[in-house]
């Protein structure tokens, strides 16, 4: 694909011309990938830096649907996405994703990027049934960030390519979690031959269930396997070649997973995912910190609702039928696991929060053709938390899990007919949106900015729906 010149789109004004970063700003699953399908024709490079088949984003172009978890959505337009060494891969996983778009040769992946091995994620779900419930997507995202964290016990993509060196590095990790492995291969045999008398499809089995070196050798043979065919895709240190490629002249994509309140250290903890999901720390494992738009290229995806998938605090939560009404309009079931999204209004508090903490200028709202379908939908202004109005987001689960939201009815956003929306939007920007969705993200805006502190954040653009280009752009 052609870059196409960026001077005469309404998204002149608004996008970077180094080093952009968009991250989600809620609990994952704002909409990552519909805002790089529209931006994708102005940029040269893609970049994810953190996560890994944990992450599924959406893009909807040509009438394809692609579902990425770990390759930057941008390879869906044929120009270069890199996979940097903060990330986590499961390299069978990653092979197969290659293989959805025309050219998978423009993916390329730092050889310190960490492997996900079938013993990550058997002791993901060991963790998930022996701990603290995170609902995690079982990935092995957990463990194999551990593994990083520890590095005696790191895989590495370099170790791929060489036999007898992943062999000694994959039975040192097994043999370290060996009683854990054999405890989870246990419950593993037990759940498949009930569910076989039951006539129940088939689990995969992830723990060894016939012999530990068996077990080695069979995880051995998938990532040499998985490694041969991912090797020309291999380079030394993606940073060098980002570096460079931004002094070239070139404009940077770099995307974020997961959102802000699950990051690690700053979000709704224990309750959150193994990394960081924060702007700033998306940039720094890309290398890119000091080449990013201060200006316009800090960018948070924020749905119009609220959703969140796994365990954790949810205060706008709604477990009633107009939750189910927002996750069947919404189509809220997870990209990743196909598990139906907990639903719930905007939280003001929660996102204002992120905007601040994840260090956010610009805004993407989504979805806000959804709630034409709810009636009236509800913004969560305040927290009500032990007796005390507060627009303070409680940094402790359990305070959190007591607040209460003040709602405020916004009254109908008005239908929204797509079509007719965006042709009139390249005239009238959101004056092209009806008066109620106006209204609607003229308060998510003002709001956002208010509690925040990060007084000129601004909603710059609206999407209206899943495809490429059904977005109205601020004029
Ligand atoms: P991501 O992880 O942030 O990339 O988001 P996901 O792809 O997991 O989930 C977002 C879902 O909403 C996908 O199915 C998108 O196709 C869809 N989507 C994105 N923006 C819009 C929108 O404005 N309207 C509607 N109706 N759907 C959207
Ligand atoms: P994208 O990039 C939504 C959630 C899981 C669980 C918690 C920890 O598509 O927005 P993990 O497997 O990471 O250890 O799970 O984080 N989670 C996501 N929720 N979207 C995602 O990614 C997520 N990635 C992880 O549901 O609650
Ligand atoms: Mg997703």
């Amino acid at each position: 694909m052609t870059k196409k010149d960026l001077a005469s789109s309404p998204w002149a004004r608004h996008l970077w011309d180094t080093v952009g970063v968009v991250v989600g700003a809620q609990w994952g699953d704002e909409g990552k990938g519909k805002f790089v399908s529209d931006v994708a024709p102005y940029m040269d490079v893609f970049v994810r830096s953190q996560g890994g088949p944990n992450s599924g984003h959406t893009v909807m172009v040509n009438g394809k649907r692609y579902a990425f978890h770990q390759v930057p959505s941008g390879a869906a337009f044929r120009k270069p996405s890199v996979m940097t060494a903060g990330m986590v891969v499961n390299p069978n996983l990653l092979y197969g994703e290659m293989q959805q778009v025309d050219d998978p040769s423009v993916v390329v992946i730092d050889s310190r990027t960490a492997i996900i091995t079938k013993a990550h994620r058997a002791l993901d779900g060991y963790g998930e049934t022996n701990g603290t419930t995170i609902g995690t997507t079982r990935q092995g995202m957990g463990p194999a960030y551990e593994s990083k964290a520890n590095r005696r016990e790191l895989i590495t993509v370099a170790d791929l390519l060489d036999r007898q060196r992943l062999a000694e590095k994959v039975a040192n990790y097994v043999h370290a979690h060996q009683t854990q492995l054999l405890e989870m291969g246990e419950a593993e045999k037990r759940i498949a031959e009930e569910r076989k008398k039951q006539g129940m499809q088939p689990i995969e089995i992830l723990s060894p269930t016939d012999g530990i070196d068996e077990y080695c050798e069979s995880i051995v043979a998938e990532l040499f396997d998985a490694g041969q065919k991912l090797a020309h895709h291999v380079v030394g240190d993606t940073s060098v070649m980002l570096q460079k490629s931004v002094n070239d002249g070139n404009r940077i994509l770099v995307e974020g997973a997961q959102g802000i309140l699950l990051d690690r250290d700053v979000g709704t903890v224990p309750y959150v995912t193994s990394s960081r999901t924060t702007a700033g720390a998306t940039l720094a494992d890309a290398g890119l910190s000091r080449y990013a738009d201060r200006e316009n290229g800090f960018w948070g995806i924020i749905k119009a609702y609220a959703t969140r998938v796994g365990g954790g605090p949810f205060p706008t939560e709604l477990e009633n039928s107009a939750g189910e009404k927002l996750r069947k309009a919404g189509v809220e079931f997870g990209t990743t696991t196909g598990r139906p999204r907990r639903t719930g209004w905007f939280d003001a508090v929660a996102t204002a929060y992120a905007v601040r903490v994840g260090e956010i200028r610009t805004g993407y709202l989504t979805k806000i053709d959804v709630l034409s379908s709810v009636g009236n939908p509800m913004i969560c202004v305040a927290y009500l938390v032990d007796g005390k109005i507060t627009t303070e987001f409680p940094t402790d689960a359990r305070v959190l899990k007591r607040a209460k939201p003040l709602l405020e009815p916004m009254g109908a956003v008005g239908k929204i007919n797509r079509h007719d929306t965006v042709m009139a939007g390249r005239r009238k920007g959101f004056g092209a949106l009806p008066a109620g969705s106006r209204r609607y993200v003229e308060r998510v805006e003002s709001l956002l900015a208010e509690i925040s502190g990060v007084s000129d954040f601004e909603i710059a653009a609206v999407s209206i729906g899943p495809w490429k280009g059904q977005t109205v752009v601020k004029i």
